[in-house]
């Protein structure tokens, strides 16, 4: 949730940390702070609210020094103040650290240290790392050592010491950190966003490591102190994609990027003749999968809408049962998992604390485990055995657009894999391969409609305060996924509803005005959606429809045709999300809010 950044180098660390912090605002941006460290001294900068307010400070203080930490704060202990933003220092300001997690003993140690006539200055978690490290002697890498054993939770830590100006110590249990090998500089960070403009060799700590960066190198210890190999990695992330290129908003250019996304995606697991699906050397081989019964795809929020969609895909073309669970749900209802079940943790960001602890229940069940994630070298990546790599890029936007239309391809992908390892493919397979090569350009084509009809759309949801998005079969979860866009950017409350649910209860909402979504794209049960658009128009509503351009019985019925081109029944969740993506963008900028930064949110949810 929060963003951390740590830096050690020869250039001034604020201008570094800032701009690391900058690339990071989208995992909590509720307050943030900075320390730098020079002999004798760390000076701390802090300031509630977005980072820019911090930034004004850096600018107006100057702070000298080459090793410094940063933080971006998502709010768990403690108000958004200044006082409660990060770092936090001890009473006799010798150490400063930034932590991400949740300490589950806070209670009691914060009464030992209150006890013993600590003064405390905040009421995070954070202070109480801090106070604790600076009530040890040695060394920052020893105190740490030291203090591990007391701290219960879910911490990623980055912490200086006034008297060791070229030490940098970083240690996690639970959310991720990645060191940056950069030249002559090392860096830490929450996720790799922050580090790809200065380096793309990166080392993924494990939980329970230590990691001491110092000018002469990095030096990784377990809990004991016992040195720990770590491989370094080379990332393959362009540093530009993760800039807005142009656009006024992330979530517009990664709107945008979606073409290019699907298009990477379905090239990365076709087979040599671009007609079948390779899944050759991910895990899904048919001697891992040879006693699969059944599958389980478990995820939160976005992903789990494109989970929703994965089941009917799976179901039909592996001719597997398929389970979809909310990850925070699963682990807590005693699921029948075990190892003839193939649990797919479905991820965009691959730390989503609930969907990691689901996926290692069902590890620990004996499921074959799998992931579908978008950051490779992420904690999901790593505890999966079956790995899929959705090619969406960094997603900076916290509304998921791009990430999410890449997990539908990619689930479509597993279905024609566990297809054809199943020995069930056909010629239809064929058909749909290259229906699947020729989507990209559907996606464009939805995305060149004529905006002003998006202008029409946001008149219509803006005239009242809720709304619904309905759809039927595969196109239920994308009326889901509608409406938490729209209520997560633009603070409107909207409810996706199965159609031929409405009539019983939602309806009543229904008044002259209220607006309605439709996804009315040709679908089997398009007929009885229309009877169900039919019910809500006879008692006021204003109705928008996705549907394809010139479907007449839909045009005749609606107020507003957002049009899409005509896919295959399967392509169609994936060029009907495009329209609501924009919808929910257009009425969120219309209402003028922050599109990238919806508050409360936080882009990558690290803790439970
Ligand atoms: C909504 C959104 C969230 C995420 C959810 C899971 O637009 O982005 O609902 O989908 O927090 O995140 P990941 O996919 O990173 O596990």
């Amino acid at each position: 949730m929060c963003g951390i950044i740590g830096y050690l180098g020869s250039h001034q660390a604020v201008p570094v940390i800032l701009d690391g912090l900058k690339r990071l605002e989208y995992r909590g941006y509720d307050s943030a702070g900075l320390a730098v460290a020079s002999p004798g001294r760390i000076h701390v900068l802090r300031a509630a609210g977005k980072l820019s307010n911090l930034e004004e400070r850096a600018w107006e203080t100057t702070l000298h020094g080459t090793l410094g930490v940063g933080h971006t704060r998502w709010a768990t202990h403690g108000a958004p103040t200044e006082e409660n933003a990060h770092p936090q220092m001890d009473a006799s300001e010798t150490v400063a650290v930034v932590h991400n997690g949740i300490l589950e003993n806070y209670a009691r140690l914060r009464h030992e240290l209150l006890d013993a006539g600590i003064p405390l200055s905040s009421d995070t978690d954070t202070e109480l790392i801090a106070q604790l490290l600076g009530r040890v002697a040695g060394p920052l890498a020893e105190r740490v050592l030291r203090v591990l054993p007391r701290l219960e939770g879910q911490y990623a830590v980055v912490a200086v010491s006034r008297d060791e100006p070229d030490t940098l110590v970083a240690f996690r249990n639970g959310p991720p950190l990645v060191l940056g090998v950069g030249e002559g500089e090392f860096l830490v960070a929450s996720d790799v966003t922050a580090l790809v403009a200065r380096t793309r060799k990166v080392i993924f700590l494990e939980n329970g490591d230590v990691a001491v960066m110092t000018r002469e190198g990095i030096r990784i210890v377990d809990a004991t102190g016992t040195p720990v190999e770590r491989e370094v990695e080379e990332l393959d992330w362009d540093p530009g994609r993760a800039e807005k290129g142009g656009y006024r908003h992330f979530m517009l250019k990664e709107i945008h990027e979606q073409p290019d996304a699907i298009r990477n995606t379905v090239l990365a697991y076709l087979d040599a003749e671009r007609t079948g699906v390779a899944l050759d050397g991910l895990g899904f081989e048919p001697e891992r999968l040879e006693g699969v019964r059944r599958i389980h795809l478990v995820a939160c929020g976005t992903s789990w809408h494109a989970c929703l969609v994965g089941k009917f895909f799976v179901e039909r073309l592996a001719g597997l049962p398929v389970e979809v669970d909310y990850a925070s749900e699963y682990r807590y209802r005693s699921p029948l998992v075990g190892s003839d079940t193939l649990v797919v943790g479905v991820t965009q960001s691959g730390e989503t604390a609930d969907t990691l602890a689901a996926m290692e229940m069902a590890a620990e069940a004996g499921a074959l485990l799998g992931t579908i994630c978008n950051v490779r070298g992420s904690s999901a990546w790593r505890a999966a055995t079956a790995r899929l790599l959705t090619q969406a890029g960094p997603e900076i936007g916290v509304a998921s657009t791009k990430a999410f239309t890449t997990q539908l391809v990619a689930l479509l992908l597993l279905g024609l894999g566990l297809r054809s390892s199943r020995g069930l493919a056909d010629r239809e397979d064929r058909e749909l391969v290259a229906a699947l090569q020729r989507l990209p350009l559907a996606v464009e084509q939805t995305l060149a409609v004529d905006q002003e009809l998006y202008g029409r759309g946001v008149e219509l949801i803006t005239a009242g305060d809720d709304s619904l998005f309905l759809g039927r079969g595969i196109l239920y979860p994308i009326a889901l996924e509608g409406a938490l866009k729209l209520k997560e950017i633009s603070y409107l409350h909207a409810e996706g509803y199965p159609a031929g649910e409405m009539k019983h209860g939602p309806i009543a909402l229904v008044q002259e005005g209220f607006p309605v979504v439709a996804l009315a794209t040709a679908i089997p049960t398009r007929d009885k959606l229309l009877g169900n658009l039919m019910e809500v128009r006879s008692r006021g509503a204003s109705l928008i429809a996705v549907a394809e351009a010139g479907a007449t019985s839909v045009t005749s019925l609606v107020d507003l045709v957002l049009p899409v081109p005509d896919v295959p029944i399967l392509l169609q969740p994936v060029v009907t999300a495009v329209p609501l993506q924009l919808l929910a963008y257009h009425v969120a900028v219309e209402l003028g809010l922050d599109v990238d930064q919806p508050r409360n949110l936080a882009k990558s949810v690290t803790v439970e």
